[in-house]
């Protein structure tokens, strides 16, 4: 394989703490080499990319996408997902466990890394699921799991009310050293409820969730860490409380991290009387209080990660109708711009802190070899345009379902390409 170099980029690299203009070599899909001072290739036979304005940095990291195979495969497939993850520029994704059937024991994870291997464009990390069949009565085999390759557990889509099975399932995280991702609603104080609860939810006369159901499962989880030592990772953070949960448990050195998505620092409960069923997605939508601690939480490190929560559906599911239609929006595509136009541009984050959350840290949260530059790494790699502005056409997705509230918005910050081992994807 030949040579690749990209030249006169802003390499950003927060594991090797390197923030500035250089050159990036890329050999036999491995990264050879990092030149600070500015060289062009010298080598005639490499493939040279001029990276001038622009940032190289890691392939960009998700660690919470539903990629829908096995089961759904008219909303996505792990061929579909992952082309929608490349065009994002994300080089990895993290799958969620709540397909059909349940990704719940050892043969289901292999099977997922068998489809990864022949369909996806990027690398597919699995998780497994934490009660089988995601019904929150019996544990899975998460020993059997963690040793087929399953990168953490969750039962994301619903909420393991059993306390006792949380606590053993954190039980076997502090031994074994994995995340448990843990999505967040009291199911008794969210039953039915379509948005969140509060002036929107009363106007347009829709059942709604209060804040408290994901604040109840967050404190009672973060004490449930508290008392294993297990790595409880709090997904898709969408309450003021939630964010202060998170801190109080940091500080008290609990082994806590979590996640937001750009949809729950960026829009409001308000959102659903202009998007209808395209802003339904749980947990649901919330205040202007709840953005502001969301982002000021990414800002001192309590929210680790950013993630999309990619929640593809097919259009005629989601023309159901606030009541029946399912919950989620589609989020690859779209990520990078958001979070360099809502994010980094009105300087709540560094480029490199806004970086660092979606290559490093989701990589250390999952223990992946990925989400670095350093020598001898895996040449993944995204180069970005932080000043190519373009209004997202949902049309365009490479992911077969379209639902995103962002169809039509203007946003900065594009990526330009995308090497998955050295070679563009
Ligand atoms: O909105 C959501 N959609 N939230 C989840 O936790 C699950 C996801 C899905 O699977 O559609």
């Amino acid at each position: 394989m030949s040579d690749t170099y990209i030249v006169n980029g802003h390499i950003i690299d927060s594991r090797n703490n390197i923030d500035e203009i250089g050159d990036l070599h890329i050999a036999d899909g491995k990264i050879a080499e990092i030149v600070r001072s500015r060289k062009s290739a010298d080598d005639q036979t490499a493939d040279v990319y001029d990276a001038t304005g622009l940032v190289v940095v890691p392939g960009l990291i998700d660690m919470h996408v539903h990629l829908r195979e096995p089961g759904y495969e008219h909303k996505e497939t792990i061929a579909t997902g992952t082309a929608a993850a490349a065009a994002g520029g994300f080089t990895s994704v993290a799958c969620m466990a709540n397909t059909s059937p349940v990704i719940d024991t050892a043969e289901k994870i292999e099977q997922i890394y068998n489809i990864a291997n022949e369909t996806a464009e990027t690398n597919v990390f699995p998780f497994g699921s934490i009660t089988k069949a995601l019904a929150g009565a019996e544990l899975t085999d998460m020993r059997g799991m963690y040793s087929a390759g399953a990168v953490g557990f969750t039962d994301d889509g619903v909420t393991v009310m059993n306390a006792a099975l949380m606590r053993d399932a954190l039980t076997l995280s502090a031994e074994l050293d994995f995340p448990i991702m843990v999505h967040c609603e009291e199911h008794n104080l969210n039953a039915d409820a379509v948005m969140n609860l509060g002036e929107t939810s009363r106007k347009l006369g829709l059942i709604g969730s209060p804040k408290a159901a994901e604040d109840i499962i967050v404190a009672r989880d973060i004490m449930l860490a508290e008392m294993t030592g297990g790595h409880l990772h709090v997904l898709h953070v969408s309450t003021a409380g939630a964010v202060e949960l998170v801190r109080q448990g940091k500080k008290r050195g609990v082994h806590v991290t979590a996640e937001a998505c750009p949809h729950h620092w960026i829009l409001t409960d308000a959102e659903v009387e202009n998007q209808g069923t395209n802003a339904k997605m749980h947990p649901p939508l919330r205040t202007q209080i709840d953005i502001d601690a969301i982002i000021e939480g990414l800002r001192d490190g309590t929210i680790d990660a950013i993630a999309t929560d990619h929640a593809p559906h097919a259009p005629s599911e989601k023309a159901e109708g606030m009541v029946d239609a399912p919950n989620g929006i589609i989020g690859l595509e779209t990520c990078l711009p958001l979070v360099l136009t809502y994010l980094v541009q009105p300087g709540y984050l560094t480029l490199a802190e806004a970086i660092a959350k979606m290559t490093d840290v989701p990589a250390n949260i999952l223990g992946i070899d990925r989400g670095t530059l350093s020598v001898g790494s895996v040449a993944d790699v995204t180069v970005i345009d932080p000043n190519s502005v373009k209004r997202v056409d949902k049309t365009e997705s490479r992911s077969k379902s379209q639902n995103t509230p962002f169809d039509g918005w203007e946003l900065k910050g594009w990526k330009t390409i995308t090497l998955r081992e050295g070679k563009k994807i």
